[in-house]
């Protein structure tokens, strides 16, 4: 039955107790086989079942778990805190003063980590494509690039954007970036690369899942799959060609990041770290961020899921939450740190997540478990932070910078990131002079300004807003 399929494969497959795979074989068309037998030959086996090994023992003897240190953690002691003096007000315009040099210099490149599959929000596209502009309904997408574009042209210098996709976002993300013609970005500034994917496994076997005949159940490997990605696919190459040596590093679903902050990159310069983090203050112990710790004098984040209630919930004397510094998933890295990575030998971690994945079983069909019946397995980018010979926090302000999509409902919804938006921009323009009426959305493009200075000065009282059925705009 097996001849057709190289020895080795079904030698292999035999040998890690993976010979279910095979069942339905001699079902599926030649085409379908050789396809089948090069996505096996993909999969990293003895991976595989280390981690496996490593789920069922809980860890190995010698590694720690993430939530067995965070019993360690400590506020982050290489911070960098909002300004609430003169003097910090002075510093922070110094580092957005030295950032402002580096963007014009060229010496900036953001990438954007867009290769989720958004399950939490049940979007069936990719989450870029949302629209969530409160009066223009632009989509994410184009609300991050018109960031980019902006700052690119206050710079003087063109900003190359690194995107990266995966199996579940490429296809529809290209198209939707080729139909809105980039959404004004040179198309040469604009690089989109793929990330790995990892197999799913039975919870309770350790047997790989099918998605279809002759389909492995594969999902991404996580953001962390970043490292491998660039260097693969040449992009760590092209930073270099290009002269970039910093990189704004955000995520798909944030629409309040300020892309590429001059503020930001230039404390990152100047205090000499390899990677920073921005974090803002956690609204309460539960809130679903990863935080910024030190454990045993190492800057690190923990993942709010690794992250044991108990210690969450720990607070000062004040009453404050004791590790407040929440992860906005915004970071800079340097590139020269990225390929230190990339070309060495260590690895970043895989995190093991228990999750309900559709399974297809040969002769039966696609069966949807109701409850987690198997392992996904995912690298996470921020446990790089441990291996920079520095690593900066810095604190945002979460009205101004923070509030991704997230979730259909509640808190992180599109309604309740409109409404951030919308107040944002309502500041600008009362700061501006101007009167809004109650309750009328207000939506500033990115390309009239980043911020409440610039719409002060280009704007001011000069240009009319385009009053709409849905609220004013100046775009
Ligand atoms: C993430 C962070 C959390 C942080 C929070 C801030 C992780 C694991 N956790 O939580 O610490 O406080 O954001 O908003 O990241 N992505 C890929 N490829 C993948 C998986 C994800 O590109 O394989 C991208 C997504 O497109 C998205 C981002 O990574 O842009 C975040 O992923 P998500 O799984 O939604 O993370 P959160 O749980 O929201």
């Amino acid at each position: 039955m097996i001849r057709i399929l190289p020895l080795t494969i079904a030698e292999r497959l035999d040998f890690y107790h993976q010979d279910h795979l095979l069942t339905g074989w001699d079902d599926l068309t030649p085409d379908q086989q050789a396809a089948f037998a090069a996505e096996l030959e993909t999969v990293d086996f003895d991976q595989l079942m280390d981690l496996l090994a490593q789920q069922k023992s809980h860890h190995s003897a010698e590694d720690e778990t993430p939530a067995q240190r965070a019993y360690r953690a400590q506020p982050p002691s290489s911070l960098v805190r909002l300004p609430r003096t003169a003097a910090e007000q002075a510093e922070w315009k110094t580092a957005e003063q030295r950032g402002e040099d580096l963007l014009r210099a060229g010496k900036v490149g953001a990438i954007l980590v867009a290769g989720g599959q958004g399950t939490r929000l049940g979007y069936d596209h990719p989450k870029g494509m949302y629209p969530l502009g409160p009066v223009s309904d632009a989509p994410l997408f184009q609300l991050l690039c018109e960031q980019l574009l902006a700052r690119a042209r206050r710079a003087g210098h063109t900003i190359p954007y690194y995107i990266m996709t995966s199996d579940a976002t490429h296809d529809e993300t290209v198209a939707f970036f080729q139909k809105h013609r980039f959404f004004g970005l040179p198309k040469a500034d604009v690089y989109f690369f793929q990330q790995g994917n990892m197999p799913a496994a039975d919870a309770q076997s350790g047997q790989l899942l099918l998605s279809d005949a002759g389909q492995l159940a594969m999902s991404p490997d996580g953001h962390g799959g970043l490292l491998q990605a660039l260097s693969s696919s040449g992009m760590l190459e092209n930073m270099q060609d290009r002269g970039v040596e910093y990189l704004y590093y955000h995520q798909v679903d944030n629409p309040l990041a300020i892309v590429c902050d001059p503020a930001y990159l230039g404390w990152h310069d100047l205090s000499g770290a390899e990677v920073s983090t921005k974090v803002i203050a956690k609204r309460s112990a539960a809130e679903k961020m990863g935080i910024a710790v030190d454990v045993d004098g190492v800057t690190q984040i923990i993942e709010y899921s690794d992250l044991p209630d108990e210690v969450a919930q720990r607070k000062t004397a004040s009453g404050d939450l004791e590790l407040w510094a929440g992860s906005t998933a915004i970071h800079v890295f340097s590139r020269e740190f990225l390929e230190r990575l990339a070309h060495g030998r260590w690895q970043l971690p895989f995190h093991i997540a228990h999750k309900a994945v559709p399974s297809y079983v040969p002769g039966e069909g696609l069966k949807t478990p109701e409850k987690p019946n198997a392992y996904k397995f995912e690298r996470f980018i921020f446990d790089i932070l441990p291996q920079a010979s520095k690593a900066l926090i810095v604190e945002a302000d979460r009205t101004r910078e923070f509030n991704p999509l997230k979730n259909a409902d509640g808190v992180h919804s599109p309604d309740d990131v409109r409404r951030s938006l919308v107040n944002l921009h309502l500041g600008w323009a009362e700061e501006a002079g101007w009167e809004i009426p109650d309750a009328t959305p207000v939506e500033i493009s990115s390309l009239v300004a980043l911020d409440a200075a610039e719409f002060a000065e280009q704007v001011g009282q000069q240009v009319q807003p385009e009053k709409t059925d849905r609220g004013w705009i100046w775009s």
